[in-house]
């Protein structure tokens, strides 16, 4: 088992696309609109720090998220936020501030922070607010992300079955009217970064290559209008299958995350192979109360989430399985089964305090770390596959990872 938490931060500044060792008109060439004039245009940015680490017994938290609040705020605050960054923020005074070389740059001053706790940093995730966000991991690993929606229609059915078992399995989806929807897909690249654009494929070349696929999906039906996907069994697993493939002979793509909705996707690539996803919400109250402190100890270390008559949140899940495509129905696992499952396990917390009206943190302190283990076992014994991931989000600025592997 493999546990992180995760948490959000964001700024904003001016910046430009500018190698100095280019002409302007090469510049421009490379980055377009993004090479922008002497003195910059601007951005909001989002950014995610990920940490991992043993969960203290005591505490039960793998480190207190208010310390990382106050050392890297402190860090942002000063280096990065309301900041003209060719200028203000060095090295970015010598090379370009690409969404690569800030997610490793922030990285690389994140982790420094943390030398003295039994927590370090394993990522640090960048997003842009628009269409774009990059990753940097531990060992100087990066990945960019491109973001492309479209809407389309098709009916849910496989070629290899008939309409009735069609309609068995996949309900309303697979009627003979199609439906819509908006879909959303994240692209990840990955690879070195090349000196000379500052990132892993210069924007320009993404873009015209997302383009001709946003041209190829957008307003069609998906069952009869688009080549590439003709004859297979019209699935979201297989449709991010063949986006994938599609991408990948075009340009460093390691897997795509396909949104059918703001609740239901599938990532498919080379190492994760196909996942699906589905998210869900429970509203719960809680306490964080250590038996093995003081109160004294625990007002020290919890503060405001100590307090006697409690608080509470929404809490968001998402939760992943992973495994083969079916090639005759196109499913990985049946979504109706994958949704009752999630059902059954958020059941007992919802609408409860979580320490008084469960036994289940009788034994130790209802922190995410401890919550989403709870979770992430009652998950696995409700359904037929197991959990690949799962996700807790405590507020949209704190959330929680469990993954089987790291
Ligand atoms: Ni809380």
């Amino acid at each position: 088992m493999y546990l992180t938490i995760s948490k959000r931060f964001e700024f904003a500044a001016s910046y430009r696309y500018y190698n100095p060792a280019l002409t302007s008109a090469e510049n421009e060439r490379l980055f377009g609109r993004m090479a922008g004039g002497e003195h910059g245009f601007g951005g909001n940015f989002e950014v995610w720090f990920v940490f991992s680490g043993p969960i203290d017994k005591t505490t039960g938290m793998i480190i207190n998220v208010s310390d990382i609040k106050e050392r890297v705020g402190e860090l942002i605050e000063q280096r990065y936020d309301h900041k003209y960054l060719n200028i203000n923020t060095p090295p970015f005074d010598k090379t370009i501030p690409t969404l690569e070389a800030l997610a490793s740059q922030l990285f690389e001053e994140v982790a420094l922070l943390f030398g003295d706790s039994s927590a370090s940093l394993v990522t640090c995730h960048l997003s842009d607010l628009s269409q774009s966000s990059a990753t940097a991991y531990e060992k100087g690993k990066i990945e960019r992300h491109y973001y492309i929606e479209f809407s389309s229609s098709r009916r849910t059915c496989s070629p290899n079955l008939s309409q009735e078992e069609n309609e068995q399995l996949f309900g309303i989806s697979a009627s003979e009217s199609p439906h819509g929807h908006g879909y959303k897909l994240k692209v990840t690249l990955s690879g070195e970064i090349d000196g000379m654009c500052g990132m892993i494929v210069d924007d320009m070349t993404v873009h015209s290559v997302l383009d001709e696929l946003y041209q190829m999906l957008d307003h069609r039906y998906l069952n009869d209008d688009v080549e590439i996907l003709s004859g297979m069994p019209m699935t979201t697993e297989c449709l991010a299958r063949v986006l994938f493939e599609w991408l990948k002979e075009r340009l460093p793509v390691v897997r795509v995350k396909l949104w059918e909705n703001n609740w239901f996707f599938v990532e498919y690539g080379d190492t994760v192979g196909c996942t699906m996803s589905v998210r869900s919400e429970f509203r719960a109250a809680h306490r964080l109360h250590s038996q093995y402190l003081s109160d004294a100890e625990n007002l020290k270390l919890y503060g405001k989430c100590n307090n006697l008559a409690g608080h509470g949140h929404l809490y968001k899940i998402e939760a992943t399985v992973g495994g083969d495509i079916d090639e005759r129905t196109g499913a990985l696992f049946p979504l109706d089964q994958f949704i009752e499952g999630i059902d059954r396990a958020i059941g007992p917390w919802k609408f409860c305090h979580l320490n008084n009206d469960t036994d289940d943190f009788d034994d130790f302190p209802s922190t995410s770390e401890n919550m989403i283990k709870i979770l992430g076992k009652r998950i696995d014994d409700s359904m037929q596959i197991s959990l690949h991931r799962l996700r807790i989000w405590e507020t949209p600025n704190n959330r929680f990872t469990l993954r089987k592997q790291k």
